[in-house]
């Protein structure tokens, strides 16, 4: 049978046709069915480690992974019996729990994740919130070139109330989001010498000052208080690169989870 010949399979209860060498999980999205996925990347292939997309397939008598099993003509699979939602329940509870902290509910939200109405810079709700927590990813900025009173009260006040929130509620360890436009102004050469992690910050617009601001409250609560701080200069996040002027800084989702999980 060749690669772009359709089959035949049953999601649940609907018939829908899928490709011969797809995986479940490729045949699944193909057709609008969800399948939570967790070390899944699209364009990388398959990990196979969280365990989180467990199907049933009708007359198997295991829970393989839908990420790296291949469909078959005829494959009868149950995406949310009750008992994979039951494994996936268990799965999870062995993983981290989340808070995602926001100004608006996060709606929906995994069995894992637990949604935290909160602004950045209410620094006693802020402390609260965090009581509790093994560590801090903190993603909160603007995220464009707006007026400065934004980029204080978000990038700067924002910072601070989280860097003393963390501190007061016994959170020692942050992640800090920070980007390649804090050394944007740097000239780039076409095969010129990399950018390492030690080059003189250069940011190139306000948001990029507000995340060097972000880096350097971090050292000195890094180097004052012991925190462990690791702050990322994320560049283009994607799959893969997109064109060759972001080749340069690319990262991919892969990458950016690793050190953010660990
Ligand atoms: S998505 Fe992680 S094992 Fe399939």
């Amino acid at each position: 049978m060749s690669q772009s010949e359709n089959i035949f399979i049953q999601f649940n209860d609907q018939m829908v046709a899928a490709k011969h060498g797809q995986t479940i999980l490729q045949a699944a999205r193909q057709n609008g069915i969800q399948i939570p996925t967790l070390c899944d990347f699209p364009g990388l292939p398959p990990h196979g480690s969280c365990r989180l997309c467990v199907v049933e397939i009708e007359g198997k008598p295991n829970t393989p992974t839908a990420c790296t099993t291949p469909v078959e003509d005829g494959m009868v699979i149950s995406t949310h019996s009750p008992k994979v939602v039951a494994l996936r329940r268990e799965l999870l509870q062995r993983g981290y729990a989340l808070q995602l902290l926001d100004v608006k509910p996060i709606d929906p939200c995994y069995a894992n994740e637990r949604s935290v109405v909160v602004d950045i810079t209410d620094q006693a709700s802020l402390t609260a919130a965090l009581r509790g927590c093994d560590a801090v990813v903190h993603l909160a900025a603007c995220t464009t070139d707006a007026p400065w009173p934004e980029h204080v009260k978000l990038s700067i006040e924002g910072s601070i109330s989280l860097f003393d929130a963390a501190r007061e509620a016994g959170v020692m360890r942050v992640v800090y989001a920070s980007s390649h436009h804090v050394v944007g102004l740097h000239p780039r050469a076409p095969n010129g010498p990399r950018l390492g992690a030690t080059v003189q910050v250069r940011p190139d617009s306000r948001y990029a000052v507000g995340k060097a601001f972000g880096e350097s409250i971090g050292a000195m609560y890094a180097g004052k208080y012991g925190m462990q701080v690791l702050a990322i200069r994320i560049g283009n996040v994607n799959t893969r690169p997109i064109d060759r002027r972001r080749m340069g800084n690319w990262l991919s989702w892969r990458d950016l989870g690793l050190p953010v999980a660990h």
